[in-house]
């Protein structure tokens, strides 16, 4: 029985196994129930009391020679696998990704957009980087006038100038230099104005402005669709007043106001004790504009509105500095997570 220990202790030194399947079949063949090291054991039974010392010892021996042997070729044939295998990218973080959430601007800007695409208004985009023409020149801005100063900008080039856009206005000539009415979009985006950096102002921030242009468009039904927008946003109590202003690009123009959402217009911190806070400027498209445009403003008329993404998410989510919204601070962001 020695012997034959012997050679099958040598037998299992030598294994192969090329595949799982190879390897199966020496785990059968030498560790079953059925299996050559089962067999051993029950010769084993039978041996002389005097001999079982020693037979036993080396009984050990080979099925633990043989359980390593297996187990070995097992571990050799899973670590082959895995480098052959291209599912398996090792630069993976160990830890799981967690699922971002949007960003309060996006919310805000998506929920704008929503209200205006109900109303029919389609939706026109821009480059940020434009011409002199298009932010000022076809927006009725004269070169030298003073106008201009409240939307001091970014130059990329001068002469001809190449600037960071100040206004989505840009979009509304962009789009009318090549449609004729009627025109009904609104133009979201990112802006860009020469101010110092506080809780309350910002280098670049993010607008949706929106133009209609068409046969019969009077001031009444700008006043309905901004009236229908306020009370869509920000509930249906909120009141609407508008105040003149001015604006190269429309005549009459107007900025207006909402009823203060934050303390229901009693006068608070956030509207300065007034219960009002301004959130666009809008008025008639001055003819001059359309004509610039190239459209017969004797046939056409329009209206046009602007306003700021952050001012409008301040008023929804009372975000107190304005800076926030760019430091991808996750503690700031994540506060989101529930919005829609
Ligand atoms: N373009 C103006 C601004 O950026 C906003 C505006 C748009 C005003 C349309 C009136 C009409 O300040």
């Amino acid at each position: 029985m020695i012997e034959k220990i012997n050679s099958l202790l040598e037998e299992i030194q030598g294994l192969q196994a090329s595949n799982a399947e190879q390897l199966e079949q020496l785990r059968i063949k030498y560790l079953s129930k059925k299996g050559v090291l089962s067999d051993l054991m029950n010769e084993f039974r039978s041996v002389p009391a005097e001999q079982k010392r020693e037979l036993g010892m080396k009984l050990n021996e080979v099925k633990t020679a043989a359980f390593d042997k297996i187990n070995g070729l097992r571990d050799a044939l899973a670590s082959s696998d895995s480098s052959d295998d291209d599912d398996i990218d090792i630069t993976r973080t160990a830890y799981p990704v967690k699922l971002g959430t949007r960003h309060p601007l996006t919310l805000v800007k998506n929920e704008i957009i929503d209200i205006f695409s109900r109303l029919g208004f389609s939706l026109a985009e821009g480059p940020e980087v434009e011409d002199d023409w298009h932010v000022f020149g076809a927006m009725n801005f004269a070169d030298d006038h003073p106008a201009r100063d409240m939307q001091d900008t970014f130059f990329i080039e001068s002469h001809p100038d190449v600037i960071l856009r100040t206004h989505t206005s840009s979009v509304q000539s962009r789009v009318m230099e090549q449609t004729q009415p009627p025109i009904r979009i609104i133009c979201p985006g990112r802006v860009y104005r020469n101010e110092a950096i506080s809780a309350r102002a910002h280098c670049f921030f993010h607008q949706v402005e929106g133009l209609y242009v068409a046969e019969d468009v009077s001031f009444t039904d700008l006043k309905q669709v901004l009236l229908l927008f306020a009370r869509e946003m920000f509930g249906e109590g909120t009141q609407i007043r508008l105040r003149p202003s001015y604006f190269p690009f429309t005549e009459p123009s107007a900025e207006m106001d909402i009823s203060c959402n934050i303390c229901g217009g009693k006068g608070c911190s956030f509207c300065k004790g007034t219960g009002w806070v301004e959130i666009l400027g809008c008025g008639m498209v001055d003819p001059a504009v359309l004509e610039l445009n190239g459209i017969d403003s004797k046939k056409y008329k329009g209206y046009a509105f602007g306003m700021g993404v952050e001012r409008i998410t301040n008023l929804k989510y009372q975000v107190k500095d304005l800076r926030m919204f760019s430091e991808n601070d996750k503690r700031f962001l994540e506060e989101f997570q529930s919005a829609y």
